[in-house]
């Protein structure tokens, strides 16, 4: 690492290289412990994983904008992979109406409203599933239960293939903001074919009356969204909405399930179910990486960034950086709860949260009643993606009681 560009040090190194995507944590840590920024000469960004540093970016959208994108690749320039989202990647003033139109749509007084659904899915997923003694934890838990009842509150379906469709949407959505590798490729391939059900899915016509969908079209006929705007915004959080949290769960469950004594402790003390959810969130962030491009010339971890350069924050390594966190990569169910990156920060910071947070309180909720001991009944693997990691398989052991 001798070479520096402007007394930033040169990296050539590449977290998207296949081989890490089992484990990428070595990789990030050492890009974390380079420097406090560092150039990656493969992709042309700087490059960040420690938290005081990802906080800065996160909390200054003036000097780090979001409309060049918040993947690898610059939206605003020629060969664009994908178009902007016109909540994600734009920036205040018109960022904060956008935003304020859509906090006042999940408000939650309306999530609030959502919750009695939410615990009688679990509850009958889990009635049965309590009939077997192996189960795995995505196919038969985290995904069926997300991919029912977050489109059924935003509007669209979610039954037979809908669900394969939905998962494929969300493979594709998180690989393109990375660079167009094998994973990318493989992605598109399945995307491609599905591509008009995504299309029509979402389709203001097409809307199952009831959900928060139809609300965000609603506002743009009243002229609280700019004409054009909500077709974007439904598809932020049609995306938005479906991987992370069946992620977020899976990690949760795996934790869990390495350690019986917690079980039972849960078990008998539910007030800990939210730290198990947020601590699993911090230590395998879903979402592992964001894009910032800088607006202007600007100081970041002591050293000079130069205009129009994009900036890979590695959340998932800024939520084990040792500067701010104790045993980093432990689990630990009573460390402070708040904190972690992987909701994002600043203006930007997830605007579902609670909608992650009442899935998790609801689903481990009905599992803690009905299941008494839960444990790894083989090798866990995770879903080839760029941009986010996402358990795959996940074998477990259960006894009901
Ligand atoms: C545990 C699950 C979740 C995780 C880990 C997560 C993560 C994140 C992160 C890190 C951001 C910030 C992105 C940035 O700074 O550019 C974000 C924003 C966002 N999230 Fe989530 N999210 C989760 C659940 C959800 C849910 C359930 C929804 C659906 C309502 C959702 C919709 C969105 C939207 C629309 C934004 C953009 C907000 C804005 O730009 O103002 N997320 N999410």
């Amino acid at each position: 690492m001798a070479a520096t560009i402007d007394d930033v040090p040169v990296l050539d190194l590449d977290p998207y290289d296949q081989r890490h995507a089992a484990n990428p944590f070595p990789i990030w840590e050492q890009i974390r412990e380079a420097a406090p920024v560092v150039y990656l000469s493969r992709y042309d960004t700087y490059a960040t994983g420690r938290y005081e540093q990802v906080c800065q970016v996160l909390e200054d959208w003036e000097n780090f904008t979001s409309t060049g994108g918040v993947g690898l690749t610059d939206i605003t320039k020629p060969g664009a992979m994908r178009p902007k989202s016109e909540l994600v990647e734009v920036d205040p003033p018109v960022h904060t109406s956008v935003r304020g139109v859509m906090t006042k749509i999940i408000s939650p007084k309306v999530i609030k409203g959502w919750k009695d659904d939410f615990e009688a899915t679990a509850a009958a997923m889990v009635d049965e599933l309590v009939r077997r003694d192996t189960i795995d934890g995505m196919d038969d838990v985290a995904i069926p239960f997300v991919t029912t009842v977050f489109p059924r509150a935003l509007g669209i379906p979610s039954d037979g293939d809908h669900r394969t469709n939905l998962m494929i949407q969300g493979d594709y959505r998180f690989s393109s903001l990375g660079p167009a590798n094998e994973f990318y490729l493989a992605a598109r391939g399945r995307f491609d074919a599905i591509a008009a059900w995504y299309l029509a899915a979402q389709q203001r016509q097409n809307l199952i009356p009831g959900g928060f969908g139809e609300q965000i079209f609603l506002a743009e006929d009243d002229g609280r969204l700019e004409p054009g705007v909500a077709q974007s915004v439904m598809m932020s959080f049609f995306g938005g909405g479906l991987h992370t949290t069946i992620s977020a769960l899976g990690s949760t469950l795996m934790h869990l399930s390495r350690d019986p004594e917690l079980w039972t402790r849960l078990r008998g003390d539910r007030l800990r179910v939210k730290a198990a959810f947020e601590e699993a969130l911090r230590l395998e962030s879903p979402a592992t990486t964001w894009y910032r491009k800088t607006s202007r010339a600007v100081e970041l971890g002591g050293v000079m960034l130069r205009e129009d350069v994009k900036v890979h924050l590695l959340t998932a390594s800024a939520n084990r950086d040792p500067r701010k966190w104790e045993r980093p990569d432990s689990y630990d169910i009573d460390r402070p709860m708040l904190g972690h990156l992987a909701l994002g920060r600043g203006v930007h910071q997830c605007i579902g949260q609670m909608i992650a947070r009442t899935e998790a309180e609801c689903l481990f909720n009905a599992m803690l009643d009905r299941i008494e001991r839960l444990e790894p009944a083989g090798e866990p693997a995770y879903r080839p993606l760029n941009n986010l990691r996402i358990l795959d398989v996940l074998p477990l052991a259960i006894r009901a009681g």
